[in-house]
């Protein structure tokens, strides 16, 4: 009779000591890494490095990279697309605004601002933008990472 409550138990208390083992294993992300306010996963980041590579890098650069002489304006008047790395100003931007840009442009934040950046609402979904985002993030170093982890917590959801 008591086993069939010890044997519950027991198995339940293996499981959760086996939970608290595996969210401890190191992910190699970030510590404290979120995206709109979310804590963010390895699968997340594996989905965002996909979605990149197939919709950003042809203009963002395959490492985040921006394209050659971003800060001058085009011949047609627009600006090149900006690193997403740390020499860029993408970690200057809330998780929101972030969001908001890549979804529907920046037309999206600066109302009739002629801009290259297209607006990705109607080709990528939410989760996907958000792992996109994810990812760009979680290639940050220490002090934007901070910075705009900051800028994020000023301008929440
Ligand atoms: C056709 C080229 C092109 C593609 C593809 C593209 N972008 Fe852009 N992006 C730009 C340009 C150009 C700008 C700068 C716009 C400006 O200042 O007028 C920009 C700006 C941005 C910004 C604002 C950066 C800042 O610091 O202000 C974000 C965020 C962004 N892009 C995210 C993305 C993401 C995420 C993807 C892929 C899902 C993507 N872009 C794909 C051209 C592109």
């Amino acid at each position: 009779m008591r086993w069939r409550l010890i044997v519950p138990v027991v198995t339940v208390a293996a499981l959760i000591a086996l939970a608290a083992v595996v969210r401890g294993q190191p992910t190699g992300l970030p510590e404290g890494l979120t995206i709109l306010g979310e804590p963010v996963t390895v699968e997340q980041v594996a989905l965002g490095r996909t979605v990149y590579a197939e919709n950003c890098a042809s203009c963002h650069g395959a490492n985040l990279e921006g394209q050659p002489d971003w800060k001058r304006r085009l011949d047609n008047g627009r600006m090149p697309a900006p690193p997403h790395d740390e020499s860029g100003h993408t970690w200057h931007h809330s998780d929101k605004a972030l969001f908001r840009i890549t979804k529907g442009g920046l037309g999206a934040v600066v109302p009739d601002y002629e801009s290259d950046m297209p607006a990705f609402g109607s080709k990528l979904s939410d989760e996907e933008i958000a792992a996109v985002l994810a990812y760009i993030k979680s290639t940050w170093p220490d002090r934007p990472r901070a910075y705009q982890a900051e800028r994020s917590q000023d301008d929440p959801l």
